[in-house]
């Protein structure tokens, strides 16, 4: 009998659905991962295995599992497996695009409004008492509005992204591995190197998954180029960010602030220089958290188990 292994807290209604198809172990716990020791074990006579970005799908985990069909990772990014020695070895890895897009750009674009309007120094200021009377520059921010904005990667949550923009009338640059020109049509967006993007944007949101490539791609040069009031904000992945080159160009001005979903290390460390500034919001990884988007990519899980264990092509399987 099929066996699968999901590795965090989901409602009952799906884990029923597997039921049908398998015998199911849970990880009965909403906040806290599955420990290593316990999920290595788990996935000895597993067939598959549902997991979240906390698990880590690497030798070890394969080498684990010889019994392994399909991993459905429950987020669109899959930088936490393996794929290349996970379809070495015949298993199929399966993610969840498309249907996170419209939320994750949501929150893209709350977070720029955030930062650019202070809300969340404002929220502190009204918290901490000293609000004391109204005042023309009072935690004055930047407008969206007509502004330029650059997007490092315009994949789909890009797109969504510029989308929303153009009803700030934003004038929308982009820097891409490879030119889109359909969205350039559909969004006005103009394609632009790097450095002509960090040079010359207002706010620079980056949404680009974490490879070898993008990997530290925003460093110390990178934060140099910008505009010394540029917004930065980041939905892709934290390693693209070289968190201490970020800090000093906070710290020395070289930029104005920073929006951030995603950090290097998750969760971040409270002594992390990040956390004492006001001109850095930090939220914990929450770009799809919404309850209809969550439950989508829930379900996108378990129809891509079941359709493997039944011998079936999954819907969003990844290729390395
Ligand atoms: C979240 O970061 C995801 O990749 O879905």
């Amino acid at each position: 009998m099929d066996k699968v292994v999901v590795t965090r807290q989901v409602p009952d209604k799906f884990i029923k659905q597997l039921e049908t198809i398998a015998q199911v172990e849970v990880w009965n716990e909403a906040f806290t991962p599955m420990p290593r020791e316990q999920f290595l074990n788990a996935i000895k006579d597993a067939t598959a295995c549902f997991i979240t970005l906390t698990e880590t799908i690497d030798e070890e985990a394969i080498n684990a599992a010889p019994h392994l069909k399909v991993i459905a990772n429950m987020a669109v990014g899959y930088d936490n497996i393996d794929v290349q020695l996970a379809n070495d070895h015949k298993i199929v890895v399966t993610n969840t695009p498309d249907v996170l897009t419209e939320t994750t750009a949501e929150l893209g674009l709350s977070l720029m409004l955030s930062v650019a309007r202070r809300i969340v120094e404002a929220e502190r200021y009204v918290q901490d008492g000293q609000w004391q009377s109204w005042s023309p520059y009072l935690l004055a921010g930047k407008d969206l509005y007509r502004s330029k904005v650059g997007i490092f990667g315009m994949g789909d949550i890009g797109k969504a992204f510029a989308k929303r923009l153009k009803g700030f009338e934003a004038n929308i640059m982009y820097h891409n591995r490879s030119r889109n020109e359909e969205a350039e049509e559909a969004l006005g967006a103009l394609y632009v190197s790097f450095d002509t993007l960090l040079k010359h944007s207002d706010f620079i949101i980056c949404t680009v998954p974490l490879t070898a490539e993008t990997e530290n791609k925003f460093d110390s040069e990178a934060f140099a180029k910008m505009k010394n009031d540029a917004i930065f904000i980041n939905i892709g992945r934290g390693a693209v960010v070289d968190e201490s080159a970020l800090v000093s160009a906070l710290v020395n001005n070289q930029i104005l602030a920073c929006g951030l979903d995603v950090l290097r290390e998750e969760p971040i460390q409270m002594d992390h220089p990040l956390l004492g500034m006001k001109n850095a919001v930090v939220v914990p990884h929450i770009g799809s958290a919404s309850v209809v988007t969550r439950n989508k990519m829930i379900q996108l899980c378990v129809d891509n188990i079941k359709l493997v264990l039944n011998g079936n092509t999954a819907k969003t399987a990844v290729k390395a």
